[in-house]
């Protein structure tokens, strides 16, 4: 049946990531092996696929990104949609995250940045949050949900990582996320989250 998960098949415990941002596919790929699954990026597996992201939440996106995915190969496909709720801002730059300026990721902080200008301490704070699509031949599969809390800081700090982790302070931390590296930003992120939350809902299906 188009659409049905079948555990014993043993190419399903490898999985395509649909997503063409490589900090992202390294990210998923360590959290995915992490619990036995092989991810291929779309690269790797000679697809070529993109997606208008223009939903007005997460979860439709990842949906999105997902379903389209999945009609161009047989594995498992998972998705992520991320992005950056400030409070003080009602939650933008959220869906819009990836579309906050033209350029590059250090173009994007910088505006983000210039938009926060003056915001004192106790005005910064802010939420990561992900939601995690995994889809086959057209079907959602689960879905997984997960936030890290924390600080916009007034300046970057750290090299590692990728998109606003060097302006971004996890709750109770002291290094932002591009000071701590992949293994310590996988133990406590939004993606980690999202993606134990949506592979659990697998496993049980
Ligand atoms: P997406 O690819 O449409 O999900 O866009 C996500 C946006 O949020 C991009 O601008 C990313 O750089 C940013 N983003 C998502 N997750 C993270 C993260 O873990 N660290 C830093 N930036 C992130």
């Amino acid at each position: 049946m188009p659409g049905e998960f079948e555990m014993e098949d043993p190419k399903l415990r490898t999985i395509l990531l649909a997503t063409n941002n490589p900090g992202k596919a390294a990210e998923l790929g360590v959290l995915l092996s992490s619990r036995g699954w092989e991810s291929l990026r779309p690269d790797q597996a000679g697809i070529r696929c993109d997606v208008s992201e223009d939903g007005e939440t997460f979860a439709e996106n990842s949906a999105r990104k997902a379903l389209a995915f999945s009609e161009l190969t047989e594995l498992p496909v998972l998705a992520d949609d991320s992005g950056l709720e400030v409070d003080a801002l009602h939650g933008a730059p959220g869906v819009r995250t990836a579309r906050l300026a033209e350029g590059s990721d250090v173009d994007r902080t910088e505006a983000l940045l210039s938009i926060m200008h003056g915001l004192a301490a106790p005005l910064r704070s802010a939420q990561f949050r992900s939601v995690v699509t995994i889809a086959r031949r057209g079907s959602v599969l689960a879905v997984g949900e997960g936030a890290l809390r924390g600080t916009i800081l007034v300046s970057p700090r750290g090299e590692s990582g990728f998109g606003y982790d060097p302006v971004f302070l996890p709750a109770g931390g002291k290094k932002t996320l591009a000071q701590l590296g992949m293994p310590e930003k996988n133990s406590i992120s939004h993606r980690r989250a999202a993606v134990l939350a949506a592979l659990e809902e697998l496993e049980l299906a």
